[in-house]
């Protein structure tokens, strides 16, 4: 795409009414939120959805048999439905209510990985992977006899397919746990290959989707992936609610992960069944207002369409790193072919906290550190980076703001 092109598709003044955080001065500057990646603001429709409910629509799920539960229940349920179309699953049984990207992989590490995946095979990573797709596999490892593996990347910051497909080789894999986009280099990978090439070598696949579904369309039987994670913070939603997807035959063959209430057929002293999925996995009371909320997000984006997402974004994207190219004593981490709205950039003599220090007197915000990555972070030698990350209601303004700010960094470690 031409990077002067500005799509029509989005309108995104029109997004930032919709926003009311994004109104406000940050010491006195206006704000400019470039840490979406981190967890993204809320529009007003999910802020109200869950607001109401608690006004009018409020009680516990599952368990009453009142008119106020079943509401709530229905509220909650709908959930699923809405995730399960946005991701076109075949069921919406396949759709597991977790907390988090995070609790997603450990309950997939736990339950796949204690109860399917047998000692002596080995789970398939890659260099650039955030912490939750790491340690959960660590601990797996530690616990349960399981050979960790990690695929390299280029230094385009690309996932080395060559490399991948020989870890394969041996057949020793049963699973491959591997980001959709990189959290630090927005690289997105190449999951529809990743998948194929995986299930010829008899692996099953986990996509971890924290920053790719934010950013365009997943459909789970097109990419015909095993599992696909996401967490509900970042898509614009609360904190607190994720999604495991998976299919329903392998969801079927886990053992449950936490035992409580909800997850239960029966319980006697001497032994307990369990639900069917997807309750087999969701002990305890869920997160009712957050799966609410997320409802909301879900149809809020799906309004707008990924269409316009994806061109709003790689618009952006390609012009942020036009502007950053052009400037002296700041490198761009990575230049994958593919790429979503995440930057993550070294500015020449200056640490990546002072960084993002001096860019926050100036109003405006960015993420540095290892952005819990740090493996990654040493296959460029590198300690920290700052990061800036784009959404939907980010302009070409803010880019502009952040190079500004950026030349005024310079100027101070002169
Ligand atoms: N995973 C989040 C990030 O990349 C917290 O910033």
């Amino acid at each position: 795409m031409n990077v002067m092109t500005i799509p029509a598709l989005l309108d995104v003044d029109q997004i930032r009414r919709d926003f009311p955080i994004l109104k406000q001065a940050i010491r006195g500057k206006k704000l400019v939120f470039l840490d979406s990646a981190a967890s993204a603001q809320k529009p007003r429709v999910v802020i109200e959805a869950m607001a109401d409910a608690m006004e009018t629509q409020y009680a516990n799920v599952h368990r009453g048999l009142h008119w106020m539960s079943e509401r709530t229940t229905e509220a909650y349920e709908s959930a699923r439905d809405a995730v399960s179309e946005l991701m076109n699953a075949n069921d919406r049984s396949e759709v597991v209510f977790v907390r988090n990207s995070t609790e997603a992989i450990n309950l997939l590490a736990h339950s796949y990985g204690r109860g399917v995946l047998k000692r002596g095979q080995a789970v398939l990573i890659s260099t650039m992977e955030h912490h939750s797709n790491i340690v959960p596999w660590q601990l797996l490892r530690d616990a349960h006899g399981i050979e960790l593996r990690v695929a390299p990347i280029t230094d385009a910051g690309e996932l080395d397919m060559t490399a991948f497909e020989s870890l394969l080789a041996d057949g020793k894999v049963g699973l491959v746990a591997i980001t959709h986009m990189s959290n630090v280099l927005g690289s997105i990978t190449p999951a529809e290959r990743i998948v194929r090439i995986a299930h010829a070598h008899g692996a099953k696949v986990m996509l971890d989707g924290s920053q790719a579904i934010v950013h365009r369309k997943v459909d789970v039987r097109a990419l015909d992936c095993d599992f696909y994670c996401w967490t509900g913070h970042k898509y614009y939603g609360p904190t607190g609610i994720g999604v495991l997807w998976g299919k329903r035959d392998l969801l079927d063959r886990m053992p449950p992960f936490l035992g409580g209430g909800d997850m239960i057929s029966s319980v006697t002293f001497e032994q307990s069944t369990w639900a069917a999925v997807p309750h087999k996995f969701e002990a305890g009371t869920p997160a009712i207002l957050e799966g609410i909320g997320l409802k909301a997000a879900v149809g809020y984006i799906r309004a707008i369409g990924y269409d316009a997402v994806m061109a709003h974004e790689s618009s952006l994207t390609e012009y942020a790193l036009s502007r950053l190219a052009e400037m002296d004593g700041i490198t761009v981490l990575g230049s994958a072919q593919e790429r979503g709205g995440v930057i993550s950039f070294v500015v020449d003599k200056a640490h990546a906290h002072d960084v993002a220090t001096l860019l926050d007197r100036q109003g405006i915000a960015v993420r540095a550190g290892h952005h819990c990555a740090e493996p990654l972070m040493h296959r460029f030698n590198l300690e920290s980076t700052a990061r800036a990350s784009f959404g939907i209601y980010t302009t070409r303004a803010e880019v502009d703001a952040l190079v500004d700010g950026l030349v005024r960094v310079r100027e101070f470690f002169q």
